[in-house]
Formats: structure tokens, C-alpha cells, sequence
């Protein structure tokens, strides 16, 4: 074997041997660098005769091929050798409690959520649930809405086809038809969700939040009706006493309606619920209209009842001083670390909603 072979097979072994990438660098130089193996043997051919020359640099040159390939093979051996090292080495039990489990907050939207649906479950109303994304139908036509009402305008409404037969539910009132066309009556219950309208100011956002209420039994009347939303605006301010009242409104879908207004008055720059001579609008109500359960196929000589719409973002304003909405839904951290609640603090009416 020549020297040349000999020094090339050396490599080839010291390659082979190494066992990681810093070993497989200084071989590389080696062989490749301006000093190296492959340069001082293509130097060499200057001082052959000239018929030698062109069969050696033939032979360097497939050497430097046939090594450029070992290193590129090997090179990819190690990495993945080195991949699996490291995996073995960085396993992580996730299983182990948190250290610092305590950075995460609650938004206030979930946290009244959160509150509102633990006094309702105090007087028995149970969760339901309804799609974003809602059929024209169910959302309006069953709801007992005029073809030409104008919340069916395009102005207010987010169509998600062209022929307007689907769009985002502009409230959660389709859930309460949905809810009895599945089930029998009697029914007792609350559906918190997302709602949408095309409206964007410092007190609307194109998505907000609204909890639909919906009670139907036999003889239930406007006196459950006012009874049971006293009961829930005081636990929710906790507060003793409420100052309330119903203003006579309309809506397709309950007759008669009423519009809910609770009383203020501003102290140093802060509201006092419950009090005062100022009134705000909180939500809507009435008593379901017949063409509405006649829809979900509820014998409306029957059973009767009543439902409210809230709205859940107005609320968390107003208890928690909030004035701007559109600052719910920026997702600053700075914003939900001062506004937001501690994820261990779970709202119970008997230890207290908020503190
Ligand atoms: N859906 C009505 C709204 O969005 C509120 C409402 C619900 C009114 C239920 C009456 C009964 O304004």
C-alpha cells in the first residue's frame, strides 16, 4: 500500500472512532483544511514528472470525494446519536406539580361566568350550550322574529353565507329552543356563550358575552320571573338591598318583555350599586311568547314561563369598575394580571363570589 493509501485509511479509521461532532471537526481539518491531508498531497504534484500528474490528481480527487461522503454520513450518524442522548437526558415528568402554578389568571368574562352560573345553580337552573355559528332559523324564525325586523339587517347581523341561511348568533336565545325541542318540560335553565353583532365602541365589541335564563312549568308567571332575577342581581353585587326596576320593552320572542334597570349613584369616582338615583339597563326579560314554545313543540296551553338575556361583559364592567370593553379582548397580560382572579379562588355562593 502506498503512503497515500495508508494516511487515507488512517483517516477513514479515526473517522470511523469518533464520537462526537468536536472529534469529527479536528478531523475534518485534517484532511480538508489549507494545510491539510488533500491540499499537501495536490501540492505535491507539482514536483512529479509530467506523466504522473494527471493519474494522481485523479486519485486525489476521488479520495476527497470518497472521504467528503464518510464525513457527510457520519456527520448525520452523530446528530441523530445526539438527539437521542439529549432526549434521554431532558425527559420531564409532567406529572409533578407546578412550582409556580400561580402566574395563570382568570379572566373576569370566565370569573362572572363563573359567579353567575353558581347562583342560578343555587335555585336549581342546570348549564345548556349552543353553537357560535347558527342557523337564520333558529337564531330569528323560530324566535318568533318578523321577516323584516331590523336586527336581521346586515348592519347588525354577521351572515357567513350569501343567502343568509347562516350566521353568528346575535344573542343566546336560540339555545332556548334548542333546549326543548330536545328534551320535556319542565325546564330550568341558564346558557352563558359568545354572541356577536357588528357593532364596535367603548361599550360594544363585535363579540361579547350574554347568559340566556329560561324557566317553563306549569303556572309560572312574571311574579317568578321578578323574583328570581332580584334574588340573582343581589347575590351577584352582594349587596342587601337592591334598587330594580322593570321597564316595559318589546321582543319578538317574549310577551309581554321588560328591560331591567338597577340603580347607582357615583362616590369619588366610583359606582355604588343598589343605591342612588342614577338607573342602567342590565338585561332583558319577558315571559316566552306562545309562538315560540309552539315552535319547540311545547303545548303552550300547558306550560308557560319565563326568560332573560344578560348581558355578561356589562356586568363584569360594572362590579369589577372596568370602563372600557374593548380592553377585554386585547389579551394584555399587564390588563389580566390587575383585572384578573386567581385560578384556586373558585366562586361558591356559601364562602363568597369574588373575594
Ligand atoms: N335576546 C335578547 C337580546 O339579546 C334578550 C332577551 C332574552 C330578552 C330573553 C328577552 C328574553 O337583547
Amino acid at each position: 500500500m502506498s503512503d497515500f493509501e495508508k494516511l487515507k485509511e488512517n483517516f477513514k479509521n479515526k473517522l470511523d472512532q469518533a464520537k462526537n461532532s468536536k472529534e469529527v471537526d479536528t478531523i475534518r481539518s485534517e484532511i480538508f483544511s489549507k494545510d491539510g491531508f488533500i491540499n499537501s498531497e495536490f501540492k505535491k504534484i507539482g514536483t512529479l514528472p509530467e506523466k504522473d500528474k494527471k493519474q494522481i490528481a485523479t486519485k486525489i480527487n476521488s479520495a476527497k470525494q470518497e472521504l467528503t461522503k464518510l464525513f457527510n454520513t457520519k456527520a448525520l450518524n452523530l446528530e441523530d446519536a445526539e438527539i437521542d442522548e439529549r432526549v434521554k437526558k431532558e425527559k420531564e415528568d409532567v406529572t409533578l406539580p407546578e412550582k409556580d402554578f400561580r402566574v395563570g389568571k382568570i379572566h373576569p368574562v370566565s370569573q362572572v361566568i363563573d359567579e353567575i352560573s353558581s347562583i342560578f345553580s343555587e335555585i336549581g337552573f342546570s348549564v345548556e350550550e349552543g353553537p357560535d355559528v347558527e342557523s337564520e332559523y333558529y337564531n330569528f324564525t323560530a324566535l318568533n322574529t318578523p321577516e323584516n325586523h331590523p336586527a336581521k339587517d346586515m348592519h347588525d347581523t354577521f351572515y357567513i353565507e350569501e343567502n343568509m341561511k347562516t350566521l353568528l348568533r346575535t344573542h343566546t336565545s336560540p339555545v332556548q329552543v334548542r333546549t326543548m325541542l330536545k328534551g320535556k318540560p319542565p325546564f330550568k335553565i341558564i346558557a352563558p356563550g359568545r354572541t356577536y353583532r357588528s357593532d364596535s365602541d367603548q361599550t360594544h365589541t363585535p363579540m361579547f358575552h350574554q347568559l340566556e335564563g329560561l324557566h317553563i312549568d306549569e303556572n309560572i308567571t312574571m311574579g317568578h320571573l321578578k323574583g328570581c332575577l332580584n334574588y340573582f342581581v343581589k347575590e351577584f353585587f352582594e349587596v342587601e338591598k337592591i334598587k330594580m326596576r322593570f321597564r316595559p320593552s318589546h321582543f319578538p320572542f317574549t310577551e309581554p318583555s321588560a328591560e331591567v334597570d338597577i340603580g347607582y349613584r357615583i362616590e369619588k369616582n366610583k359606582i355604588i350599586i343598589g343605591e342612588g338615583d342614577k338607573w342602567l339597563e342590565i338585561l332583558g326579560c319577558g315571559m316566552v311568547h306562545p309562538n315560540v314554545l309552539k315552535n319547540s313543540k311545547i303545548n303552550s296551553n300547558k306550560y308557560q314561563g319565563f326568560a332573560f338575556g344578560i348581558g355578561i361583559d356589562r356586568l363584569a364592567m360594572l362590579k369589577y369598575g372596568i370602563n372600557d370593553l374593548r380592553s377585554f379582548f386585547e389579551c394584555d397580560y399587564r390588563w389580566l394580571n390587575y383585572y384578573g382572579f386567581d385560578p384556586l379562588d373558585v366562586p361558591t355562593n356559601y364562602r363568597g363570589l369574588s373575594k
